[in-house]
């Protein structure tokens, strides 16, 4: 309980809203979403249509430039994008020097913000040169700097980008392929990645994204402010819950797939078990991301032929989750993480790179919301208040009295 008198500041009254829970932080034009109709829309485009209709570079360029591309801009902006893909030779010798097991997103973290030691000439958020150079630097680059990190864990060489490949189809050939043999992307994967992509670039002031500002605001360079959206990209209640709803379903297969004992361990307020992949924030009816993951999910698992006991699971946890009261008062329905990591899983993603997926279909959100910061002439360096509650003025003892 907060003592109201002490929400009375030296400039005033102070707002207390722990976990930004009603309180908006910014305008922006970027990301419509409505959580109690479930309608999420990028730059007015109902996120149904442009799964259904674009490449997630398309998406991308929507996002980041406010307007769908021309075929001529498109053309253009893949072209920029395919001639920056490789990475500096010294920042590749980076991963002999991380542990074997770090995890992926770690070392996604750490070599974007070494991003900021090697392209020293696009720092400068102030110069729109240098903010596209950086831009065009990061979009290009994060795929190549993810699946170095899945290459690192499993003892395979790098392999450099192909540029004539598209972005997925890039991205799935540097995980997969081996220099010794020949690798056929599958086009049907290709799909489904560009559809994942799409429905996680954006997300309008997640924890992440809000990180992203958080740090802007302070006028640092755009590599510095994506290094920190990726660290808290990575936390289990954010992007690291599809890596943990994949564990979870996994620990009910091997415990005899009794979905109802694990309903019931979520409902039981004597221990910290929550179901994942459920609930959001801000959808408090449907999260319009799952049912198009949903629908992906069944496609390419039928397509492709592909029995995954751990799909039949997360169905019926769905359907006991939805049936019971607990969950209905509280409205918690599955969130686009609860379907994202068993198509992941179908494209033969590992689970320890599942939110390193998300981050590279987040990034041009990220991006988004750090120009559209600058732009605004308003723009203040964000500094929330507190609610002191230590105690009150006390004189030091001597240390032998403490
Ligand atoms: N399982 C069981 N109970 C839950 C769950 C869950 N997954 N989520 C919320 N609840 C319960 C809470 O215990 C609480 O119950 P109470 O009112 O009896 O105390 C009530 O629902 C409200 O939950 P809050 O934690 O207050 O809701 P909040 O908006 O703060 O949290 C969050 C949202 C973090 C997403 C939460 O639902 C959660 O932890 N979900 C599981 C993790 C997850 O899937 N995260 C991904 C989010 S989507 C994304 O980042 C892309």
């Amino acid at each position: 309980a907060v003592d109201i008198s002490k929400l009375l500041g030296s400039t005033g009254y102070i707002t207390l809203d722990e976990g930004y829970v009603n309180t908006g932080a910014t305008t922006s034009a970027i990301t419509f979403l409505d959580g109690e109709k479930g309608i999420l829309r990028y730059r007015g485009y109902p996120i149904e249509e442009l799964a259904a209709k674009c490449t997630f570079i398309e998406v991308a360029y929507l996002l980041i430039y406010g307007e769908l591309p021309t075929q001529a801009k498109l053309d253009h902006f893949r072209d920029t994008l395919s001639r920056h893909t490789m990475l500096h030779e010294d920042m590749s010798l980076f991963y002999n020097g991380f542990p074997r097991d770090a995890h992926p997103m770690a070392i996604l973290g750490s070599v974007v913000g070494a991003m900021s030691t090697f392209y020293q000439d696009s720092l400068d958020p102030h110069d729109p040169e240098q903010v596209d150079a950086s831009i065009v630097r990061l979009v290009a680059k994060l795929p190549t700097i993810a699946a170095f990190a899945y290459k690192k864990s499993v003892g395979q060489p790098q392999m450099y980008p192909q540029n004539s490949l598209d972005y997925c189809a890039n991205f799935l050939r540097m995980m997969f392929a081996v220099p010794s043999e020949n690798y056929e992307v599958d086009q049907d994967f290709v799909d489904a990645l560009n559809l994942l992509l799409i429905v996680h670039a954006d997300h309008e002031q997640n924890c992440s994204t809000s990180t992203v500002r958080m740090v802007g605001s302070s006028n640092a360079n755009l590599f510095a402010s994506i290094s920190a959206g990726i660290s808290a990209l990575w936390g289990p209640l954010h992007g690291g819950a599809n890596e943990a709803c994949v564990q979870m379903l996994e620990q009910i297969r091997r415990d005899g797939s009794n979905v109802k004992k694990y309903v019931d361990m979520a409902k039981d307020k004597n221990n910290n078990f929550r179901l994942m992949g459920f609930g959001h924030r801000v959808y408090k009816n449907f999260d319009p991301r799952a049912t198009i993951i949903k629908a992906a999910c069944h496609r390419i698992l039928k397509k492709q032929a592909i029995k995954d006991p751990i799909f039949d699971i997360a169905l019926e946890l769905e359907q006991v989750a939805l049936n019971d009261p607990y969950f209905i008062e509280r409205k918690l329905y599955p969130n686009v993480d609860f379907y994202s990591g068993v198509v992941y899983r179908a494209i033969g993603i590992p689970e320890q790179m599942f939110t390193v997926l998300f981050a590279i279909g987040r990034l041009p959100g990220w991006i988004a919301h750090w120009v559209e910061m600058h732009a605004n002439p308003a723009k203040k360096i964000c500094r929330p208040r507190q609610v002191y509650t230590g105690p009150t003025e006390r004189p030091i003892p001597a240390i032998a009295d403490r």
